[in-house]
């Protein structure tokens, strides 16, 4: 019996978005799900009830009725106790739940016997996750929201513009924090043609500012600012006084601060004070996107513009929601590539498998029972650091294990049994066979000292590559199918049952030769980033 997916409107004030949106419906669908939404769940996004149902939705008049249906409920905010209530028990939730901050919602969805997928617990750091991190793309739009709220409380273009009426400098923005909203912010104000500056505590998004056009201004202080995971930490008094002093004046000369800093589990780190707002010119907007945590500046208030010292500050806490239609559509994507996760069979079931790491990680309640926090995920190893140039201490014993370079001493008993063997065929064996032997023996040789210099994470893309390279097998068998002529310039045709050898040897190698290089480009997309 296939599962139903439920999607409820969203009841949280001001919140646009919907949980899936009428394109992801026909995949749900195609999973083997059937889907019920409610009336008027996607108005505010621009998916009015008719798209739904002709994606293959059921449309249903009554939040309760829907609640009750469902067998799994796609959300985008955590659910309200009067949702909860309604659920049916047993019942599968998967949205935006937030554990930590919301005890007393665990609780009751446990009582509900619920099982429950948080999207904001997913475990991001794992490469297969991304596809899922709801995180990471409702951080982008809201990074890209809120350059256009700057630009609509900014009095002035962002590009520099040289008209008859006049010089236009291009505007200065400057971004705290370039984590995932702040590269967002950063490319959108350098394409709508402002200079653009950014800080963040870890040094290494410095390069990924530059690629997206802007300039990474550094705090004249020495502190690493990771804090494990991708995430930053809180940093130190000294540091703190530093970047204020930069942050300080970089207020002076900009006209828009946007800022996105943020610890996990902290409040906000405060950076931009009132004197610092005072500071800037009139007209000058700032932007918090940290607002709901408490705001990076100091006279944000959540969820508001409000206007101090001749500044316009925007504290709006819901930038992802104010562009409905593309963070559903992102949203109800992260959703659609989980329940495939959890829906391998396609046939409208879901497994809550806790062998997947990124699985395991976003379940906080499984059937009533509370699973949050998840245990640390077990990373692989990272690669062995390359060996010192320096020779090791000799190894006690005369075995050596694999990847050990071998001993002078063996590496001249191989080669003298190597150069015996090779005097033994050259005396009795035909002058024909030596040639192809010495070439045998040359290409083992290259090909073993080739495949030993590749780092062992690219060898299934090179054993692909050489299996395409192997058929080599081609070439003979092209030369039995057409034969060289001989002195009177006749064909000397090779029997039928060769020739029929041949030909099926061309077919297998040209499968070879074409799959060894398909496999290797998908293999080698993979490594890209
Ligand atoms: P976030 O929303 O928690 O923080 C935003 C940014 O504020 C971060 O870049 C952080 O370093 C910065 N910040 C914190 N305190 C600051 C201070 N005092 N001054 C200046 N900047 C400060 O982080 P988000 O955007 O969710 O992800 C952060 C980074 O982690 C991104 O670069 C992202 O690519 C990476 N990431 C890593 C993952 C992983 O593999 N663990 C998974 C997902 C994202």
């Amino acid at each position: 019996m296939p599962l139903l997916i439920g999607v409820p409107k969203e009841t949280g004030a001001g919140e646009k978005r919907v949980a899936t949106v009428p394109e992801v419906v026909e995949k749900l669908i195609k999973l083997g799900f059937s889907v019920a939404v409610e009336s008027g769940a996607g108005d505010a996004a621009n998916c009015a009830d008719d798209t739904y149902r002709a994606a293959g939705a059921r449309v249903v008049g009554s939040a309760a009725e829907l609640w009750a249906q469902s067998d799994i409920v796609f959300k985008v905010r955590p659910p309200t106790p009067q949702e909860v209530a309604s659920m049916r028990e047993g019942g599968t939730l998967i949205g935006f739940v937030w554990p930590a901050q919301n005890p007393e919602l665990m609780q009751q969805l446990a009582a509900k016997k619920a099982t429950v997928l948080a999207i904001d617990s997913l475990p991001r750091q794992l490469s297969r996750a991304q596809k899922m991190d709801a995180l990471t793309s409702m951080a982008g739009v809201s990074g890209y929201r809120a350059v256009v709220e700057a630009a609509n409380a900014f009095g002035r273009f962002f590009n520099g513009q040289i008209t008859a009426a006049g010089k236009i400098p291009p505007a200065k923005v400057f971004i705290a924090g370039a984590g995932v909203a702040g590269l967002a912010a950063i490319g959108t104000a350098a394409n709508l043609g402002a200079i653009v500056r950014a800080n963040d505590t870890r040094a290494e998004v410095a390069d990924q500012v530059v690629s997206l056009g802007g300039e990474f201004v550094k705090v004249d202080y020495e502190e690493e600012g990771s804090g494990g995971g991708g995430y930053a930490k809180v940093m130190s008094e000294g540091f703190q006084a530093a970047q204020r002093a930069m942050y300080a004046q970089q207020a002076k000369e900009c006209d828009i601060i946007i800022t996105t800093a943020l610890i996990p589990g902290k409040p906000a780190p405060r950076l931009i004070t009132a004197e610092m707002v005072q500071s800037m010119k009139p007209g000058s907007v700032i932007v918090d996107m940290a607002a709901e945590q408490g705001g990076n500046c100091e006279l944000t208030v959540p969820g508001e513009a409000v206007v101090r010292h001749g500044v316009t500050i925007v504290g709006y806490t819901d930038l992802a929601s104010r562009l409905a239609k593309q963070s559903s559509t992102l949203y109800s994507n992260n959703l659609l590539r989980l329940t495939e996760e959890l829906c391998k069979t396609k046939d409208g079931t879901i497994d809550v498998n806790f062998e997947d790491q990124a699985i395991r990680g976003l379940t906080v309640i499984k059937q009533g029972e509370v699973t949050w926090p998840p245990p640390p995920i077990q990373m692989p190893a990272a690669p062995p650091k390359p060996k010192a140039a320096v020779a090791a201490p000799a190894a006690k014993g005369h075995g050596h294990g694999a990847g050990e370079p071998m001993s002078s001493q063996s590496l001249a008993i191989v080669f003298g049994v190597g150069a015996l063997l090779f005097l033994l065929v050259g005396l009795y064996a035909p002058a024909s066979f030596l040639g192809h032997f010495t070439v045998f023996v040359l290409a083992c040789f290259v090909g073993y000292m080739v495949v030993w210099n590749v780092t062992p994470s690219l060898h299934t893309p090179l054993m692909s590559v050489t299996n395409a390279i192997s058929s080599i097998i081609a070439i003979g068998a092209l030369v039995q199918v057409a034969p060289p002529l001989d002195a009177a310039g006749a064909a000397n045709r090779p029997n039928a049952l060769i020739l029929g050898l041949a030909v099926l040897a061309l077919v297998l190698t040209a499968v070879n030769m074409f799959g060894g290089f398909a496999v290797t480009r998908r293999m080698l997309a993979m490594f890209r980033k």
